[in-house]
């Protein structure tokens, strides 16, 4: 993924430049860190498409760009009022809250300038469905939607339909929208097999947010670069408190199984995409 950091490090805005505090904010939530799954899942899928990987890096960057304000702002003190990520202090601590906000802002203008300023599909229309894909991820009924649920499900017991609707929003949708990012940057997938594609980010996406959902349940805080045993300390509904941590691993199997079966046809074009599943099922932060 070295492409995907260098293309970060050149379009976020200089440390040196005005205003300064601010850029440095941005350059320190998104650079030095972070698995980088959703840009990996951009170029995976768009690698199936035969996308042009300039295209590809932009289209990443971008979803890694929302991505990194979604984490600035699930971090500040009015959400989860967490102080560690990627094992560093969170942005808000290691600058200020206010700060903190517009870097978040600012990190996500910027998402969306890059797509305005870059080519990243064959023609304008796909290229304008492709901002309004990733708006409508990052929106109120995608990635904000979810968390807005998350706030207001704290103390509460989900049940499981329930969970399911908060995680594929406050992750999922993102998720899907990298893969379906990157399918579009090139034009080698039919729209039956884009729709495979979006079922496979779909499962892959639930199956992410679940993990995380184990993973602050049974790491440690050095293994996971942000605070362990948070969801229980804080009274979170999550697949380990609804069905415990051996159920929700196994649910993880069955999801990661059919997610590889929605990449049958593809046979072993889909290889890239099959070991980012196998990744995000195995991994341990
Ligand atoms: C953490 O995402 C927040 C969730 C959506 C679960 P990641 O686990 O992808 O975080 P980084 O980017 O690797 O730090
Ligand atoms: C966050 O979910 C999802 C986002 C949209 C950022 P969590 O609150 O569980 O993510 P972590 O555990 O802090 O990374
Ligand atoms: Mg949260
Ligand atoms: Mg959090
Ligand atoms: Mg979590």
């Amino acid at each position: 993924m070295q492409r995907v950091e260098a293309t970060l490090q050149r379009i976020l805005p200089a440390p040196e430049i005005t205003p300064q505090r601010l850029h440095q904010a941005m350059r320190y939530a998104v650079l030095g860190g972070g698995k980088r799954v959703r840009p990996l899942l951009a170029f995976a899928a768009g690698e199936l498409a035969h996308a042009d990987p300039g295209r590809l890096e932009i289209a990443a960057a971008a979803v890694e760009l929302i991505h990194a304000y979604s984490l600035v702002h699930d971090d500040l003190p009015c959400m989860d009022d967490d102080v560690l990520r990627r094992g560093k202090p969170t942005c808000h601590v290691e600058f200020d809250e206010a700060t903190a906000l517009l870097a978040g802002d600012a990190l996500q203008s910027l998402a969306f300038q890059l797509l305005g300023e870059y080519r990243v599909a064959d023609d304008m229309q796909t290229q304008l469905e492709m901002v309004k894909l990733l708006a409508a991820a990052s929106g109120s009924r995608g990635m904000a939607g979810g968390q807005q649920i998350d706030l207001e499900s704290v103390g509460k017991a989900l049940s499981v339909p329930e969970l399911e609707f908060m995680h594929i929003h406050k992750t999922g949708a993102l998720i899907r929208a990298a893969a379906l990012m990157g399918a579009r940057c090139g034009n080698g997938l039919n729209d039956k097999e884009q729709g495979q594609v979006d079922l496979f980010a779909k499962l892959i996406g639930l199956a992410f947010q679940v993990v995380d959902d184990v993973l602050d349940a049974e790491s440690a805080t050095a293994t996971l670069g942000k605070t362990a045993g948070k969801d229980a300390k804080d009274n979170k509904p999550t697949y380990v408190s609804a069905m415990g941590v051996s159920r929700a691993r196994e649910f993880v199997q069955e999801l990661r199984q059919q997610a590889l079966d929605a990449l049958a046809a593809f046979e072993e074009r889909a290889l890239r995409l099959r070991q980012l599943a196998d990744f995000i099922v195995l991994r341990k932060f």
